[in-house]
């Protein structure tokens, strides 16, 4: 078919996530290998946000493919009563992989409903009911999960579920208590947060969910004192800590899950995305041996027609299979470093760019009308300009695909990209923020 006549389908039929109908016209892909997609008419893009942020081992990788065909010969599908191969063996890599005692995998389909299992079971294991989850924080798109996101587009759902409370994420750039720089606040985000939990009963509080590196709003890298005194406040109160590693797990910030850069073991972590690097669906939500003795003694009553899926099983255990023989967690923590160093010469050249984040192959650019005040250029929630949209497509005029939104460019290429890839990368990005820069002062 050509791009018109799929488009026409498109238009006609398919409704698109977040975003008013009919609006967009969507690049039309029809293959993808590596770090690269290509669409109809043969124009080739870099993949420079690996999908929305999941394809961590890049596309088309053979070892999958294979595994996932040899599956699909075989076994696709059994009722979630039964046991499989591919089900027990991505289990237990899966627990061979998280820090700590976090040994018990209850798989879902994705993100969001690992997120509303684990709303369930931190309820059921503390007999609480209150939760508390960030402003910053994304955790999904379902009622439960939206509810503890944080950012606008909880809005929509609201009033949500009950029980519900946020909290200051420690996002220093924009810092909430009013601190011009991170050196002087001490951790005042911290004792923030502890004076809340104390004015609200730290007895009646079941859980504290955290994305340990805040993902789709703005990878925001917290200071390692702030998480370990979330352990710690959790630890002396009874409280359960949940990890949501949905974007930031599997290698994507440099370590196999998030956490560990802050030396710290969450009660649960909820994951999915780079778990089968988007082959095919998979999410899990990960206990801790305290955790699942508390459901060994009473169901826990949840469960999802698909979970444990045999072929997204399969797909997990060769993407496991792939991280490990290519060293991809390692390269992605040296390569980000050396992916930092080139945004921090773009955001030496670049005026409108205010910020640089980065941790392992993950990285926001943030931008901004004025480096001083770090006033917004295109702004939050109602944008004042759409500029990511633009942005975006200048991009693609050049032959590269970013996740923008609001004042934020995502970067997160396949684990498997090349330095010379990214400096191309770097190259087309650079090219387009002389337009931001433009934008300044008018
Ligand atoms: C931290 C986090 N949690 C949950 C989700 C929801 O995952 P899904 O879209 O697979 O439901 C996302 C999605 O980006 C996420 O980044």
């Amino acid at each position: 078919m050509t791009r018109e006549e799929i488009l026409k389908l498109d238009r006609a039929n398919v409704v698109y996530p977040w975003v008013v109908q009919g609006k967009g016209e969507p690049l039309v892909i029809d293959r993808a290998e590596g770090i690269y997609m290509w669409d109809v008419n043969g124009k080739r893009y870099i993949d420079f946000c690996a999908g929305l942020l999941c394809v961590n081992i890049g596309h088309g990788n053979k070892h999958v493919l294979d595994a996932m065909k040899a599956q699909m010969d075989k076994l696709c599908y059994v009722g979630t009563q039964f046991a499989t191969e591919p089900k027990a063996k991505l289990a237990s890599m899966v627990a061979e992989v998280t820090p700590g005692d976090l040994n018990h995998v209850f798989f879902t389909n994705a993100g969001a409903d690992a997120v509303e299992n684990a709303i369930k079971a931190v309820r059921w294991a503390t007999g609480r009911q209150k939760i508390y989850s960030s402003w910053h924080g994304y955790h999904g798109a379902t009622s439960g999960a939206v509810t503890l996101t944080g950012d606008p587009r909880r809005w929509p759902s609201e009033p949500g579920i009950p029980g519900v409370t946020k909290y200051f994420y420690p996002y220093c750039y924009h810092c909430p208590l009013g601190y011009k720089d991170n050196q002087s606040c001490g951790t005042a985000c911290l004792q923030t947060l502890k004076a809340q939990v104390q004015m609200d009963g730290p007895k009646t509080i079941a859980a504290i969910f955290m994305e340990p590196i805040i993902g789709t709003n703005g990878i925001i890298v917290p200071p390692v004192e702030f998480v370990k005194g979330v352990r710690q406040l959790c630890d002396e109160n009874g409280i359960l800590m949940v990890s949501d590693e949905v974007m930031a797990g599997w290698g994507r910030a440099g370590r196999w899950f998030g956490i560990e850069h802050f030396d710290v073991v969450p009660d649960i972590i909820t994951t999915a995305k780079g778990i089968t690097s988007g082959y095919i669906q998979l999410g899990a939500m990960i206990w801790n041996d305290k955790v699942h003795e508390v459901f060994t003694q009473r169901p826990f009553v949840g469960g999802l027609t698909y979970q444990g899926h045999a072929l997204a099983c399969a797909a997990g255990v060769a993407n496991i299979e792939v991280y490990r023989k290519d060293n991809l967690i390692e390269k992605s923590r040296l390569d980000g470093e050396y992916l930092h160093g080139k945004l921090k010469e773009l955001m030496d050249r670049h005026p409108s760019v205010g910020d640089v984040r980065c941790k392992g192959l993950w990285a926001c650019i943030e931008l901004t009308s004025n480096r001083a005040t770090h006033a917004p250029l295109a702004g939050y929630a109602d944008c004042i300009r759409n500029v990511s949209g633009e942005f975006t497509k200048r991009l693609y005029a050049l032959g590269l695909y970013l996740f923008a939104k609001w004042d934020f460019l995502f970067i997160s290429p396949p684990l498997t990209i090349t330095r010379a890839e990214i400096d191309e990368s770097i190259g087309i990005i650079d090219e387009v923020l002389g337009w931001t820069d433009s934008l300044i002062g008018r």
